[in-house]
């Protein structure tokens, strides 16, 4: 399997195509990676194929981001409702999660990622949680890309927790029902200290948001793409960023003359 993050020097980085504006980039990227069952279905593979071959998109979405600039690079891994699937395809993912983490580490580190896990990691194989504390914390004091993979992420779930934990701060006196605005509230989240996506880009067509990211979405822009995961490429990614850039933000105000 090729290693794009392990075989390319930091120096190689690769500049950002000339349609789009370095100046109005999104900070932050959210992606909901879907298709790779389709796509190895298509080919007369196993679903699982599909999944090995969504690890490279990924790698590769990566290192685009971080080569333009991007912020923050969030990726929709493996959701709460994902457990639903055939034993054997989940059990596939946590060692695929593992495997790749394990291979990928060292180029995270020397490549400036600052890698975070979101969602209910305690359900996840013990193996796993200890490479993802590893991970997180070898790449805590990076100065690069904010890469987050939500992994056993539901957005509902993440809103409950969230509750959950404010409202024992109030019953311990801790915290007065008063003061729990918006900030506060966020900063109970997964996402605590991140920026809101500015652009959610779905791959396979599917319309819907599938339980991500539920709070931080509120004013992204959606791009769905009829590209499969393991299809997506940089072509794929200017598209995006194109569709982004021509956009008008309005933020519930009225249109701004250019
Ligand atoms: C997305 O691809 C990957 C995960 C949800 C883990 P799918 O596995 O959902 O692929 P399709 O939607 O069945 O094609
Ligand atoms: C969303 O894809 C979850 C991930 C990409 C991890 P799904 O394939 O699980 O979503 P649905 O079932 O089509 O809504
Ligand atoms: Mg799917």
């Amino acid at each position: 399997m090729s290693r794009v993050l392990a075989t390319t020097p930091p120096t190689q980085r690769q500049p950002l195509p000339h349609q789009l504006d370095p100046a109005r980039l999104p900070a932050h990227v959210a992606v909901i990676m879907d298709g790779n069952g389709r796509w190895a279905r298509r080919r007369g593979l196993p679903r699982v194929m599909g999944h090995r071959a969504g690890v490279e998109a990924l790698k590769r979405t990566l290192r685009l981001c971080s080569d333009w600039g991007i912020g923050a690079l969030t990726a929709y891994a493996f959701s709460t409702e994902n457990w639903s699937r055939p034993g054997e395809e989940v059990s596939f993912l946590m060692t695929l999660f593992e495997r790749v983490l394990e291979r990928e580490l060292e180029a995270l580190e020397r490549e400036q990622v600052r890698i975070r896990f979101l969602g209910d990691l305690e359900q996840l194989p013990v193996g796993l949680q200890s490479l993802i504390d590893e991970a997180t914390s070898r790449t805590a004091a990076n100065v690069g890309i904010r890469f987050n993979v939500c992994t056993n992420y539901g957005g509902r779930a993440e809103l409950v927790r969230a509750a959950r934990r404010l409202a024992e701060r109030v019953s311990r006196g801790e915290l007065d029902p008063q003061a729990i605005d918006e900030e506060r509230f966020a900063s109970e989240l997964h996402t605590v200290g991140e920026v809101d996506p500015d652009l959610l880009i779905r791959t396979s067509g599917e319309q819907r948001i599938s339980n991500f990211l539920l709070w931080q979405l509120a004013y992204a822009e959606l791009h769905i793409t009829d590209v499969l995961w393991p299809d997506f490429d940089a072509g794929a990614l200017v598209a995006a960023l194109k569709d982004f850039q021509g956009r008008n933000r309005r933020f519930g105000g009225v249109q701004t003359p250019p």
